[in-house]
This record gives C-alpha cells, sequence and structure tokens, in this order.
C-alpha cells in the first residue's frame, strides 16, 4: 500500500527530509560505556532549518554523524527523502551520503593541495557528474556565494569565512536533501560568523534547503525556524522559534 510506504508513525516521508527513530549510540571502550544518543525520535520537515545546542558532551555531534550516515547507530533509523539509511550495505550507504547529505564542518575539512573549484566538483565527480557539469555546477554555486573569484586558489589562502564558503558550496554541489553543519560558525570571528549564519538562512528560506545546524551560540540558535536542545543524549527542549 502507498499509504504504509510513505508514512511512519504518522509522519509524512514525502514532506520529511529527515527521520530519526528510536537513535541510540552507545560506545563501548576501556575507558566504559558511554551513552551518546539515547532513544531519541524527531523529525525535519523538508525546507525546514533547525538548531541542535546542548551542553559539551550532550551527544550533538553524534547524532550529526549518525544522521550523516558517517558511523552506524547502535539501534534505531534515520530516514533520509524517506530512506531507511542503514537498512542498507556499507557501498549503497556510502552513495547515499554522497549524494542526499551536504556537510559542513567547523574546521572546513577541504583538500587543501588543489583549488577551490576541486573541492567543491568532487561530491559532484564521485556521483557521477560529467567532467563539464561538475565544473558548471561548482562555478555556479561559487558565483551565487560570492567567491567565484577565488575558484583557482587553494583554500588554504582564503580567510577562515572564505574557505567556509567553499565548504558551503561543497555541501550544495550534489542537491543535497539535508544539509548538516556541525558548529560552522565555530572557527570564526562574530561578524565572519553572521556573515556564514546569514548564508545559511538565505539557502534556508530562499533556496528551500533543509538545513540542521549545531551550535553554540544562543542567538543564531533562536534565528533558525526551531531549536533542539539536547542533554545526556536525550531531546530535552523543542521549540519553534
Ligand atoms: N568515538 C567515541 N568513543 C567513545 N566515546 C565517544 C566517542 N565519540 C563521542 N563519545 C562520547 O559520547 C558523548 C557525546 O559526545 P559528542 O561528541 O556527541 O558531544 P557534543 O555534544 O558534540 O559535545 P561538544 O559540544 O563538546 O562538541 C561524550 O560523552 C563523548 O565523550
Ligand atoms: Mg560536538
Amino acid at each position: 500500500m502507498v499509504e504504509e510506504s510513505t508514512k511512519i508513525d504518522n509522519i509524512d516521508l514525502k514532506e520529511t527530509a529527515l527521520a530519526v527513530k528510536n537513535l541510540s549510540k552507545i560506545y563501548d571502550s576501556s575507558a566504559g560505556r558511554v551513552v551518546a544518543l539515547d532513544n531519541l525520535s524527531f523529525s525535519v520537515k523538508k525546507g525546514e532549518f533547525v538548531s541542535i545546542a546542548g551542553p559539551s558532551g550532550s551527544g550533538k555531534s553524534t547524532l550529526l554523524n549518525m544522521v550523516g550516515a558517517l558511523d552506524r547507530p547502535t539501534s534505531g533509523h534515520v530516514y533520509i527523502n524517506g530512506i531507511d539509511i542503514f537498512a542498507l550495505n556499507d557501498s549503497m550507504i556510502a552513495t547515499m551520503r554522497n549524494n542526499l547529505i551536504g556537510f559542513i564542518f567547523q574546521s572546513f575539512n577541504l583538500i587543501n593541495r588543489t583549488t577551490v573549484l576541486k573541492n567543491v566538483k568532487l561530491p559532484g565527480t564521485i556521483s557521477g557528474m560529467s567532467p563539464s557539469d561538475a565544473n558548471a555546477r561548482a562555478m555556479k554555486i561559487l558565483e551565487a556565494l560570492g567567491i567565484a573569484d577565488k575558484a583557482t586558489q587553494k583554500p588554504v589562502n582564503l580567510s577562515g569565512g572564505q574557505q567556509q564558503r567553499v565548504a558551503i558550496a561543497r555541501a550544495l554541489v550534489n542537491n543535497p536533501a539535508i544539509v548538516l553543519a556541525d558548529e560552522p560558525t565555530g572557527n570564526l570571528d562574530t561578524k565572519t560568523g553572521e556573515d556564514v549564519f546569514d548564508m545559511l538562512k538565505t539557502l534556508s528560506h530562499k533556496f528551500k534547503r533543509t538545513i540542521i545546524m549545531v551550535t553554540h551560540n544562543p542567538e543564531l540558535a533562536e534565528s533558525t525556524d526551531r531549536s533542539i536542545l539536547i542533554r545526556d543524549g536525550r531531546i530535552e527542549k523543542d521549540v519553534v522559534n
């Protein structure tokens, strides 16, 4: 039945970019057992801009790593555009990660031995875009983000704000279902951080991107559509701003 396959727990997956269901992550190491995520469930509508805040060690990065399929949960499900990601095999998960998810990190994570343009094209190239399509798409995004003139430079020669724009461009090249940003303004001064945040806001409101952003900055958190507060691996608060 179509009805059944497009709904879980009354969440319409057609309207939902991300659904997290009973997600747990337990780290077992010599140092002991840490419940980093404790049976967490929530969903994010297409086009929503959601912030995630919480004390250090509350599980924010772990959550983003699970949602971004960088690591497997101990139990539970992550649905992106209705696809049950962890029901897939590792190679399919890697494909989904490249095609459905855009990542933005605090420390940019750009490849410094190659050019800005090549950094931005990379996810497109991996997903099988032709070189000319990948080039055209990457240049179009760099233009939209105001850094097309940096295309042939190495990221290391750019300012922090410019490097984060390159990372945002790279995150968008495959037209992902969700964009995940882990403290994208954390390494930037206040003004540059606000510029980067405004860019994410524009992407969300003007271009209808779905964005999930971890931030320690309460002002930025309140300026998103919805704020989720995490404590001890659980959702403590979930408010529409
Ligand atoms: N690879 C790992 N092995 C063992 N424990 C881990 C691992 N990664 C995270 N943890 C633990 O899981 C818990 C959640 O960590 P996480 O990095 O998700 O927190 P966070 O909310 O992102 O914190 P911060 O604000 O400092 O970035 C912490 O207790 C942490 O020590
Ligand atoms: Mg973290």
